[in-house]
């Protein structure tokens, strides 16, 4: 097995994932959302990259799923007549989500906060998203053989992932604003340096090898320690009122969870 890194959504090259399991990460905040909004029962991400296209999709979706969503009751109406004489309310069965420069915006249900996406509001909704750096890494790694999408929240899932799955590996990090950001080069550091403890074998590239040997000498004791100092994006987020978003992220394996796309939506 070969592993390579790519440090930024901008910098991705098609021919570094053709044939290849793409590991997208984007710690703050876009992965650790859609791994907490699909560990608390949403059923389906829609990533896509402007804010036209999240709105022309909901359009879409919602009348899909209302007409899927109708047929069903129609057929469960067709055994069971009493249901004529119950409500049945036909819910919003899509939320609009995403940030622009770290805040929700204007409309949509929710922002990128994955305190946001708690049980009681995501559990059975599709989710359309994006976000400035996370959801264009998603769309640009799609000509990947596979995508899975990783965080700290969901690591030691994604690990046993890649081992059993014995492809070639391309962790793709989102960065910010088409730049290197050490959160996430922290999160594929720590990926690959638990992947080459157990197979001694694995090939790293240059890259590769350097995100292992940053994460072991910066971070492998303390995450916060080294964002604090050096992460532009942790010091954004912390300025504008996102502390809490910063404790939840870097906690590990709270969501034990694989999301993976799946044609052109991202499931478990
Ligand atoms: C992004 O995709 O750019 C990030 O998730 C930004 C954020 O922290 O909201």
């Amino acid at each position: 097995m070969t592993i390579d890194v790519a440090i930024s959504a901008a910098l991705v090259q098609p021919e570094q994932l053709k044939g290849k399991l793409a590991v997208v990460i984007d710690v703050l905040r876009a992965t650790s959302v859609i791994c907490t909004g699909l560990y608390h029962g949403a059923d389906t991400f829609v990533t896509v990259d402007t804010v036209a296209r999240a709105q022309r999709e909901i359009n879409r979706l919602n009348k899909l799923l209302k007409k899927q969503k109708l047929e069903d009751i129609n057929k469960q109406i067709k055994e069971d007549w009493t249901l004529l004489l119950r409500s049945l309310p036909v819910t919003n069965y899509t939320l609009l989500a995403g940030e622009r420069n770290g805040f929700k915006i204007d409309q949509f249900d929710l922002g990128n906060s994955p305190l946001e996406y708690t049980p009681e509001v995501v559990s059975g909704k599709t989710i359309i998203l994006t976000t400035t750096n996370g959801t264009l890494a998603i769309k640009k790694s799609m000509v990947a053989d596979e995508l899975i999408i990783a965080s700290f929240l969901n690591i030691e899932t994604v690990c046993n992932y890649i081992r059993k799955a014995k492809k070639d590996v391309c962790i793709v990090c989102a960065g910010t604003l088409n730049e290197f950001s050490l959160d996430d080069a922290l999160c594929a550091g720590n990926i690959i340096a638990d992947l080459v403890a157990k197979d001694k074998n694995i090939s790293l590239s240059d890259l590769a090898f350097a995100h292992k040997n940053m994460y072991k000498t910066l971070a492998s004791k303390n995450l916060h320690l080294p964002l604090k100092e050096a992460c532009s994006h942790y010091t954004y987020l912390q300025k504008n009122g996102f502390s809490a978003d910063l404790n939840y992220c870097l906690k590990k394996n709270t969501c034990p969870i694989l999301p993976k796309l799946n044609g052109d939506y991202i499931t478990l």
